[in-house]
């Protein structure tokens, strides 16, 4: 099978780490060949019909921070969507950075890969949060499948467990923490009695929080998960603009102490439901499924023959969201078989 992986930052290299670590062993068990063709950054592309070679990719790129100084198959300034017209492929790694504006320029290469009929693999959450339908539209009418585990709580399984293992089931309410940042800050500040402003400065400074994160503290993160699963699980047609977002911005340490004498934790809910598509600050009882700590991801499922599932999992991280992407990849070749 072979890739094309567009971005090639943490979660590009994660996938081309994985490759390189599992490529063996994905022999042996499946009878299955993973060959890269293909991978773009902002500098270029290293492009070879024949494979190129996974650890020589990620020591270029660590060494000179471009993949088109990638020897001898190295194009610079080489760009997408050009790239995409010049190597013959099978599936495209679309791993470029979130735009929650107009979902560039992810939108682009995944329309052009599925109207070449190339099948679609993405951890990115913008162009599904603002163009759901036309995404899985473009890809029905090409007849090429469209995966995105990865794009809702990095290795959570959530989105292929509810499809594969609660087919039968109805999704009532969707209901859990798609935000690890805000989780990390939460859990923090509820340990510590620290101030929300000291902890998110804490955060930034671990790498845990973005230099500008807006996105996070703000809920627009969790919402773009929240659309993401509605559409997807419980085939509802929304997106971005139709959710209420609160952010933790306003949260104070006095408010998770009083929650606390009480037994409850202060968590940012994403919710959906039939009559509620939501981000807000919201009381957990603690010691309930959702009331996990850290950078966790959780979501519970309200379903109408097997009640609550609660899944719970690592929301990023470059090998942890590598994984979802190789389980979409990995279903792909299933499928084909
Ligand atoms: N990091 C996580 O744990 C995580 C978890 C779940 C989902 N995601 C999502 O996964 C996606 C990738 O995340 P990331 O953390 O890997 O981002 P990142 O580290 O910022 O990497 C983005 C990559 O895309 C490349 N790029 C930017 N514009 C491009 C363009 N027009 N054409 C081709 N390549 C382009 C960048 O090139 P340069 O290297 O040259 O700058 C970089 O290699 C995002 O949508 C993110 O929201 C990330």
């Amino acid at each position: 099978m072979k890739i094309f992986i567009m971005g090639f930052g943490a979660v590009g290299k994660g996938v081309v780490k994985v490759f390189s670590i599992k490529g063996n062993n994905l022999k042996q068990k499946y009878g299955l060949d993973f060959e890269i063709v293909a991978v773009t950054d902002t500098s270029g592309t290293a492009l070879c019909d024949k494979g190129l070679d996974p650890d020589l990719l990620l020591n270029t790129k660590e060494k000179t921070g471009r993949v088109c100084d990638y020897p001898e198959y190295g194009i610079p300034g080489l760009s997408s969507p050009e790239a995409l017209s010049k190597v013959e492929y099978d599936c495209l790694v679309e791993v470029t950075p979130t735009n929650i504006e107009d979902g560039e320029p992810a939108k682009t290469h995944m329309l052009k890969a599925m109207s070449d009929k190339k099948d679609v693999v993405t951890s990115n959450k913008g162009p599904l949060a603002l163009c759901f339908k036309e995404l899985v539209g473009t890809a029905k009418n090409n007849n090429v499948q469209f995966k995105f585990e990865a794009s809702v709580g990095g290795a959570m399984p959530i989105i292929n467990f509810a499809h594969e293992n609660l087919s039968g089931c109805d999704i009532e309410s969707i209901f859990g923490i798609l935000n690890g940042t805000t989780n990390y800050i939460l859990s923090r500040m509820a340990k510590e009695g620290s101030s929300y402003e000291q902890t998110l400065k804490e955060a930034q400074e671990m790498g845990i929080a973005e230099t500008d994160p807006t996105q996070d503290v703000e809920g627009t993160d969790a919402a773009c998960k929240i659309v993401i699963l509605a559409n997807s699980i419980m085939n509802m047609d929304v997106s971005l603009g139709d959710v209420e977002i609160n952010g933790i911005s306003k949260i104070t340490p006095e408010s998770i102490f009083l929650a606390k004498k009480e037994g409850y934790l202060i968590k940012l809910i994403a919710e959906a439901s039939l009559d509620t598509l939501e981000v807000s600050p919201r009381l957990v009882k603690e010691g309930s499924p959702l009331s996990v700590e850290g950078t966790m991801n959780v979501a519970t499922l309200k379903t109408d023959l097997a009640e609550d599932i609660t899944v719970v999992g690592k929301g990023a991280g470059s090998v942890e969201t590598a994984s979802a992407i190789l389980s979409d990849l990995i279903s792909i070749w299933k499928s084909k078989k």
